[in-house]
């Protein structure tokens, strides 16, 4: 039993702990390689698009640093914080973010703001790469449901990006239900931390937009939706309903 189970179990939530480990052992199933992404030693999944892809909007050399500096930089963090600690290595990321109080204080600031990194910029490079445009399927009815139209759904998310004070990030998270809220988070808070599955998120540290739209990060919020790839974030909910959305 691993220091995070035995502390799950002292602490009541065995069985939620279970259900959690059980899902991700299902997910190691589904998608093999992000679930290794997720798990010591840790590394940055290579874009599966070129740096260049999501010009104009976000520029090739904001991409390149963002993704292979900044990213890579909370991999390493993390990969330092975990290394005199062997039961959390074999305990997967998302199921240790979910209980930080059960990570040893030594090193639980870096855990949760390297391990909140490594998981929303895992997140992040999923869901960029397209063209924008519109939902489909299952997620335009949520999103109708949810907000009432795509762009009630962009005016809510990016005052929530604007309304964040400092670094932190905008996310739609999925509730119980399959239903959509726009929620903010600061630093590298991730909704995992609270149990929460993320469907898709922006970046609004400084490092995301600067070198392109220095102070103006409305402008960058509103370029973002033309590189999201709702294809890939309706197979994000389709996995977030079936219990096998790794990150
Ligand atoms: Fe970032």
């Amino acid at each position: 039993m691993s220091i995070i189970q035995r502390r799950m179990l002292l602490a009541g939530v065995a069985g939620a702990g279970a259900l959690i480990l059980t899902q991700h052992g299902a997910r190691a199933q589904a998608r093999p390689g992000a679930a290794q992404a997720m798990r010591y030693p840790f590394g940055v999944p290579p874009l599966t698009y070129g740096y260049a892809a999501n010009e104009p909007s976000v520029d090739q050399a904001t991409m390149q640093l963002h993704h292979d500096k900044h990213h890579a930089t909370y991999v390493t963090n993390l990969n330092a914080a975990f290394a005199s600690y062997p039961d959390l290595q074999r305990t997967a990321l998302p199921d240790i973010l979910a209980n930080l109080a059960a990570v040893p204080a030594a090193i639980r600031a870096a855990v949760r703001n390297n391990g909140g990194g490594h998981v929303n910029h895992t997140m992040f490079w999923q869901v960029m790469g397209g063209h924008g445009g519109a939902p489909e399927g299952e997620v335009l009815v949520a999103v109708n449901h949810s907000f009432g139209s795509l762009e009630a759904l962009k005016e809510k998310f990016n005052a929530a990006g604007v309304g964040q004070f400092g670094s932190g990030w905008a996310m739609v998270v999925l509730d119980r239900a399959g239903g959509l809220k726009v929620e903010a988070r600061p630093n590298q808070d991730s909704p995992m931390m609270d149990g929460s599955q993320v469907l898709f998120g922006n970046d609004v540290w400084e490092h995301a937009y600067y070198l392109q739209y220095q102070n103006r990060r409305t402008d960058y919020l509103n370029a973002w939706w033309n590189v999201l790839d709702w294809r890939r974030i309706g197979e994000r909910y389709a996995e977030a309903k079936a219990g096998t959305l790794t990150v």
